[in-house]
């Protein structure tokens, strides 16, 4: 089976969970089109059977090319299998109904593109702060003060559970090939 997965990522988590992703595919005997959607060519020629797509939360919402994407290719992403990783910071919050709004995410995205994923897996992200620009970082610890992630800011903190991706992917491909 040929796997398209789509990504796009402003920090760089969203592509290594969908790396992560694509190289268990192609572990598992299938095959994985790994596709930024913001900076990828045409993956039409490989005709994907089935599709996964990641996308980080920033400032609440999804980024703008993503939602293009999604709004342009809906019509085939809806005849086949597909699946949405939502990769926020909220969903490992603290607080409950930081994590509750983190669950309904997806929601906004799958009203105005009128996709509904067959699956939807919640991956916690990272905090980059060695990598941010000083208003970047700024922002990003008041968000960890906010929800009560880590502030050490002279540190990476990554807090995607790599066993629970795994399970999700390996239910994707057996729901995908049913
Ligand atoms: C400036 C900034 C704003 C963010 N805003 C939110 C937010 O509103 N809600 C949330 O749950 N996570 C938020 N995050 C956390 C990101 O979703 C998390 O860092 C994720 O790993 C980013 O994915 P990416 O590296 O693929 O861009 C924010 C992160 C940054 C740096």
């Amino acid at each position: 089976m040929i796997i398209l997965v789509g990504y796009v990522s402003i920090e760089g988590q969203s592509r290594k969970i969908a790396e992560t992703i694509a190289a268990q595919i192609e572990k598992s005997g299938d095959r994985a089109v790994l596709f930024n959607v913001v900076t990828g060519a045409e993956f039409g020629v490989d005709h994907p059977q089935a599709a996964i797509l990641c996308a980080p939360i920033h400032a609440g919402r999804y980024p703008v090319p993503f939602i293009d994407f999604v709004q342009r290719e809906r019509d085939w992403l809806k005849s086949v299998p597909s699946a949405f990783v939502s990769v926020s910071l909220f969903i490992r919050s603290e607080y409950a109904d930081e994590r509750e709004e983190a669950m309904h995410f997806p929601d906004a995205l799958m009203a105005e593109t009128g996709w509904v994923p067959g699956m939807v897996h919640h991956a916690a992200g990272a905090l980059r702060y060695t990598e941010y620009d000083f208003f970047k970082r700024w922002m990003a610890k008041r968000l960890a003060e906010r929800e009560g992630a880590p502030t050490d800011t002279k540190q990476v903190h990554e807090f995607t559970d790599w066993p629970a991706l795994q399970h999700f992917t390996d239910e994707f491909l057996t729901a995908a090939k049913a």
